[in-house]
């Protein structure tokens, strides 16, 4: 059996379906991606993985342990980074930590011990007397990483764990889940950044309204796509209205402009490329800089959904 399995799952809150017959796995030594965008149902579904909200319908096992039976056993083997930070501002970092260690059951020297690891991996050893209220928030993400860590889970589950924070912690944030998951950890990580869910994961779900419309590799998702590629144009003298100049022009998919920034996905993008420079022409663009990148995760959902990650 995997180290976990979601087997069509289910979460509604009112009329809302949050998650919607979802069945994932994920295996021994695993960084798994749950991909989507805002509202996607990602937390609804990471909250049942993590035992705190009970599914409507469907069954989770966490290493052979059925949520809801064997929860007790499930909960020793998850630490869960969640999306809000929860820490005590008036509590000092390693303070913070010992509350959290004695919530999973350790005390005395082992305590001590998993402390001074966790402050080790958070980069943060020399801040653990100050009290969180002075720390950024990339700074509290990182101690919130540590406090997940302290009863040494075998599978980390983290909920955004970059959003807003300064791009040192996120470099910090990413390293470690490699390091982590070097060291034999399994991680979940969820995010709707397409970029370190590329970067980090060797399995990915996209999912969207609830359910999830794609599960594989990297390479068996840009497969399921074709050879549709981004072209990337930084303009001058362009307004919103660009767009609809471009989007008629044959084997165009989409396109996208925002601040000063064009996206144009396309098929076969060396033949259209012509046509694209000379229609920004004649509408009195000033192109500064074309790149074409290859299909990615982002091009991946807009082919499945019709709409950019982050619309
Ligand atoms: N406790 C709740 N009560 C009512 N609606 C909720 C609750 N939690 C989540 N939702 C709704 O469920 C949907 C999925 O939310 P969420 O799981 O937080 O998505 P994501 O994490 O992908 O952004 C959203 O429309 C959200 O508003
Ligand atoms: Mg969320």
């Amino acid at each position: 059996m995997n180290l976990l399995e979601v087997k069509n799952v289910f979460k509604t809150y009112g009329s809302l379906k949050a998650v919607s017959g979802v069945s994932i796995e994920v295996g021994d030594g695993e960084v798994f991606g749950l991909l989507g965008p805002n509202g996607a149902g990602k937390s609804t579904l990471i909250s049942m993985i993590s035992t705190l909200v009970k599914p409507d319908n469907g069954e989770i096992f966490i290493n052979g342990n059925r949520v809801g039976r064997n929860t007790k056993e499930a909960k020793k083997v998850i630490g869960l980074v969640p999306q809000e930070i929860a820490l005590y501002p008036t509590l000092s970092a390693r303070e913070n930590l010992n509350f959290w260690g004695r919530m999973y059951g350790l005390g005395g020297n082992l305590l001590t011990q998993r402390v001074d690891e966790a402050l080790e991996v958070a980069g943060l050893s020399d801040r653990q007397k100050d009290r969180i209220e002075s720390f950024s928030g990339g700074m509290k993400r990182r101690i919130n990483i540590a406090a997940a860590l302290l009863h040494k889970p075998k599978i980390l589950i983290m909920d955004e764990p970059t959003v807003g924070i300064d791009p040192q912690s996120r470099n910090h944030i990413l390293e470690t889940v490699l390091k982590l998951n070097k060291e034999g950890m399994s991680v979940i990580y969820t995010s709707h950044y397409m970029e370190e869910v590329e970067f980090l994961c060797s399995r990915i779900a996209i999912m969207d309204h609830g359910k999830v419309i794609a599960c594989g590799s990297k390479e068996e998702l840009r497969n399921l796509i074709g050879d549709v590629d981004i072209i990337n144009l930084d303009i001058a003298n362009a307004d919103k209205q660009i767009e609809d100049l471009i989007k008629p022009i044959s084997g165009i998919q989409k396109v996208i402009f925002d601040n000063n920034k064009l996206k144009v996905y396309a098929k076969e993008s060396g033949t259209i490329l012509a046509r694209l420079i000379s229609v920004l022409d004649s509408a009195k663009c000033k192109i500064h800089n074309i790149n074409i990148e290859d299909t990615n995760l982002e091009s991946v959902f807009l082919h499945l959904t019709g709409r950019a990650l982050r619309d």
